[in-house]
């Protein structure tokens, strides 16, 4: 049967815009949700560079403002992959035009600023959803499916790190391309709203909200050059963040992220730990899941290393064969499979702007409790 053609617009071409890019080709070959996503046009300042990429990943035309993307007729979907002051008025503007958003996280540099972006996607009444795609590496996904059977019992904690060692260099600049995260005007924040809200997003998903917080961060490096200036300038964003928190389920959380634990790139872990069993899991190392199952007979009882490639788990069925990996980029062509099923099943794809509003409130709550040495309430 025929697919139904869905136009994607791009704006961006730099990671996301490549991670995206490689998941709306590969989406259609591997899972049958009926549509055929179409590389309309991608959106970059550049004409040349914009030119290089179209041709590269096979859009068909090219767009140097944004702006002129969101008016076209021939466009269904925004894909936002720029940073992440740019997001709400994109978005917005996508919205009011009818037009379905995906959005690189976080949703924007604060809640302030995400807020009219669920209010205009929910006017339009238009899809939408953020690509927080690490819920969708297999051994992730899993884990929430049992702990939301129930096979875990009560929660008692779920912890998660997020740790890298890219900025230790007072020699990398601030701002423009490559390096606006470290420009809190471009950024937002440091960790919190970069590495963090990862965490956040999916410790949410698996456990349930956080109701309040208590968390401290560091600027390691208090001044850098700017990139677009020249000049040397105060840094404004948290380098590092630590944080424990109260579940509204009960449980205790702890996080932890930063850019100066060096020997790691992006060494992304977490564990939950509830009365009948517990789940451990190493970014490094995605494919596998520690499982510990107390149910078990005493000397038999230990931690299971679980490969996560059988056709029973989620998303395999669609890949490979039993025992053969899969790898980063996987997470987001199965966030646009997930994206293409809801349109046909007409059902929100979660994260929704709404539910991403909730990790960036939370991303809020951090830098606030830093600012103010004070507990934080999540309402
Ligand atoms: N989901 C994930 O795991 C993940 C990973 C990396 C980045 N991100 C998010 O994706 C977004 C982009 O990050 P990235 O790493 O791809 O950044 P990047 O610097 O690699 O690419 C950004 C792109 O945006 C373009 N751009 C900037 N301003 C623009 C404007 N006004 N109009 C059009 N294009 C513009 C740049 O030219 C570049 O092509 C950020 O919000 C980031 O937080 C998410």
């Amino acid at each position: 049967m025929a697919k139904t053609p869905i136009n994607i617009g791009m704006v961006g071409y730099g990671f996301m815009g490549r991670a995206h890019s490689n998941a709306w080709r590969r989406v259609p070959n591997f899972f049958d949700t009926g549509y055929e996503p179409v590389l309309k046009a991608v959106a970059a300042r550049d004409a040349e560079k914009a030119r290089a990429f179209a041709d590269q990943w096979g859009y068909e035309s090219v767009e140097t403002d944004w702006r002129k993307l969101v008016e076209r007729d021939d466009i269904d979907a925004i894909d936002i992959c720029t940073p992440n002051d740019t997001h709400a008025e994109i978005a917005i503007a996508a919205a009011e035009k009818g037009k379905m958003i995906l959005c690189e996280k976080p949703l924007a540099r604060d809640a302030k600023e995400a807020a009219p972006m669920v209010a205009a996607v929910e006017k339009a009444g238009v899809a939408n959803t953020v690509w927080y795609n690490y819920r969708r590496i297999p051994a992730v996904t899993l884990i929430k499916q049992v702990v939301a059977s129930g096979k875990l019992g009560k929660i008692f904690h779920y912890r998660a790190n997020f740790l890298q060692d890219w900025t230790i260099s007072p020699d990398v600049p601030q701002g423009g391309p490559g390096t606006w995260r470290l420009d809190a005007a471009a950024a937002g924040s440091g960790v919190t709203g970069d590495l963090l809200a990862h965490c956040i997003d999916t410790a949410i998903w698996i456990n349930g909200s956080i109701a309040s917080l208590t968390a401290m961060t560091e600027t390691f490096v208090k001044e850098r050059q700017h990139a677009l200036t020249g000049k040397t300038e105060k840094v404004g964003i948290d380098d590092a963040a630590a944080v424990i928190c109260r579940y509204a389920n009960g449980a205790l959380g702890t996080f932890e992220s930063t850019r100066y634990a060096r020997g790691h790139k992006a060494l992304y872990t977490l564990e939950v730990n509830g009365e009948h069993g517990s789940f451990a899991w190493d970014l490094h190392d995605m494919n596998r899941v520690q499982w510990f199952d107390h149910s078990v007979p005493g000397e038999l009882r230990g931690w299971t290393d679980i490969h996560v490639t059988d056709g029973e788990h989620p998303y395999l069925g669609k890949w490979w064969v039993p025992g053969l990996i899969i790898g980063y980029e996987h997470s987001f062509v199965h966030q646009a499979a997930d994206f293409l099923e809801g349109l046909k099943s007409d059902t929100p794809t979660s994260p929704t702007f709404r539910e991403a509003l909730e990790t960036t409130r939370v991303c809020d709550a951090i830098l606030e409790s830093a600012r103010t040495q004070k507990w934080v309430g999540i309402g």
